[in-house]
């Protein structure tokens, strides 16, 4: 069963602060460490300043995401100096990629990798002030899925469920296989169950986590006949309850298989979106950053998905300025968004990450400033096409599942459409967690504006 936030009342209990950067998964993570650290006696807190225990659980996926983490270690310097005895724990990608390092800063009391979490609580135990504790050891087997995770999110509608960990692609740009360690599947069973547990308590949405989805493979131990693959994990999920709606991310082009597609418009709660990160337009790119696929195989993807499911929401990740990149290639990445139009996109600046293939390989050799003058191109034209994609939604009826209240207006409440678009509308008496029909009147490029109908 679910377990709800203890109150945080009770002064007999230590309390525990968590931050989280990064994906989806490392938010995901934090609700497994909560659960752990609530098994171990901690009540979560949402002060800093009377927490016991100050984590974060951090992302090394870009340098800034690091320095941004540096800058918060200087600031728990000041809660130390504070409060005798707080510790302060850096947890995630950046724990498992700098290991010690993070000790040298003198504030740091705990480091722990993203497999290591089950021995937080005996960690913590031994820590004094001359001895932190350090687990950075990645694992081959280890999935939590046996832990109910504690869900942190407020609004009870939707939430995320890991259904494997680690990657084993290596994209030669990429910290994560570093960070994460190898790929491997969680039991489907416990995936469902999770599932169950989540519908049973209110939940109405589901979106099962993975850095590469579409590679999602459970070996049955006793019998290959119960193999289960991605797509028939989706089917598995959806059939828990058709008022349930199942999400998922991230697909990888090379991998989506058609398969996947058919599963989606088989069912009418999988939600009709897609992130399919496509990194860049150019083949020569594509081939150094280790993608395994060109433009065209892309390109055929995006074809095959828009004749199966001809309103699927397609969204996508792109870097600009990788080793080498010429204008032409950086034309080419233009190129091919303006001919799939996304619906939407994350759009980075490539930043070298020590250790991996491309920073032994190749020059980080993109000046800052054609890089900044490339992306900024990039979320141009990206920003155009999000208000031209959403545009063509006026008119349309969309079943939106409500998870909350607008913050710009009380009297207004969001939720997404099965693809994924965000749609704002007057609440007229309806509440968080229902279904309610709308019609589309209006739009930003961020925003459907819509009326209940
Ligand atoms: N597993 C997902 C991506 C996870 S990381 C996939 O393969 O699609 C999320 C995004 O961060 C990536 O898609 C990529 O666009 C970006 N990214 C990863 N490493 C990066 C780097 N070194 N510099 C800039 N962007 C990077
Ligand atoms: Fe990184 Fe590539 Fe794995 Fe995604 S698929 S996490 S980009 S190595
Ligand atoms: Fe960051 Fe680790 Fe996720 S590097 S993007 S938190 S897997």
């Amino acid at each position: 069963m679910e377990k709800s936030i203890k109150p945080l009342t009770d002064p007999s209990k230590p309390k525990v602060y968590i931050e989280t950067y990064g994906c989806q998964m490392n938010v995901n993570d934090s609700e497994v460490i909560l659960s752990i650290l609530q098994d171990a006696g901690y009540v979560l807190t949402g002060d800093i300043d009377e927490a016991s225990l100050i984590l974060a659980n951090t992302c090394s996926i870009r340098d800034n995401a690091e320095q941004r983490i540096w800058g918060r270690i200087e600031q728990f310097r000041l809660q130390k100096r504070r409060r005798a005895g707080v510790i302060i724990g850096i947890v995630g990608c950046m724990a498992e990629r700098l290991k010690e390092k993070l000790l040298d800063s003198h504030v740091v009391d705990l480091v722990a990798g993203p497999d290591s979490y089950r021995t937080l609580p005996d960690l913590i135990s031994k820590i004094t002030p001359d001895t932190p504790q350090i687990n950075v050891l990645l694992s081959h087997e280890e999935t939590y899925a046996d832990i109910s995770p504690v869900r942190m999110d407020k609004n009870g509608v939707s939430a995320f469920i890991s259904i494997m960990r680690g990657c084993n692609n290596v994209c030669s740009y990429c910290v994560v296989p570093y960070t994460r360690g190898s790929e491997r599947s969680r039991n489907p069973e416990t995936i469902v169950r999770e599932a169950e547990e989540l519908y049973a308590n209110g939940y109405r949405e589901v979106c099962l986590l993975g850095q590469n989805v579409d590679s999602y493979y459970w070996q049955d131990p006793d019998s290959a006949d119960r193999n289960v693959n991605f797509a028939a994990l989706l089917e598995m999920v959806a059939k828990v309850s058709p008022d349930l709606r199942v999400r998922f991310s991230t697909s990888h082009p090379k991998d989506i298989s058609d398969e996947v597609i058919y599963t989606m418009a088989m069912y009418d709660n999988i939600c009709k979106h897609i992130h399919l990160p496509v990194q860049s337009g150019s083949n020569a790119m594509l081939e150094k950053m280790r993608r395994k696929y060109t433009r065209e195989w892309y390109l055929e993807r995006v074809a095959k998905i828009r004749s199966v499911i001809p309103d699927c929401g397609l969204t996508t990740d792109v870097i600009a300025g990788f080793c080498g990149e010429t204008e032409q290639d950086h034309r080419d990445t233009l190129s091919l968004m303006e001919e799939v139009c996304f619906d939407g996109a994350f759009m980075f600046q490539y930043s070298e990450r020590p250790g991996t293939l491309a920073a032994r390989k190749y020059t980080d050799d993109i000046p800052t400033e054609i890089k900044t003058s490339r992306l900024n191109e990039i979320i141009a034209l990206q920003n155009r096409m999000s208000l031209e994609s959403n545009e063509r939604e006026i008119g349309k009826r969309h079943t939106v599942l409500i998870e909350g209240v607008s913050k710009r207006d009380p009297g207004q409440l969001f939720g997404r459409a099965s693809n994924n678009k965000v749609c704002v509308f007057p609440s007229c008496g309806h509440k968080t967690g229902e279904y309610v029909t709308v019609e589309v009147t209006s739009c930003t490029s961020a925003t459907l504006i819509a009326k209940t109908v």
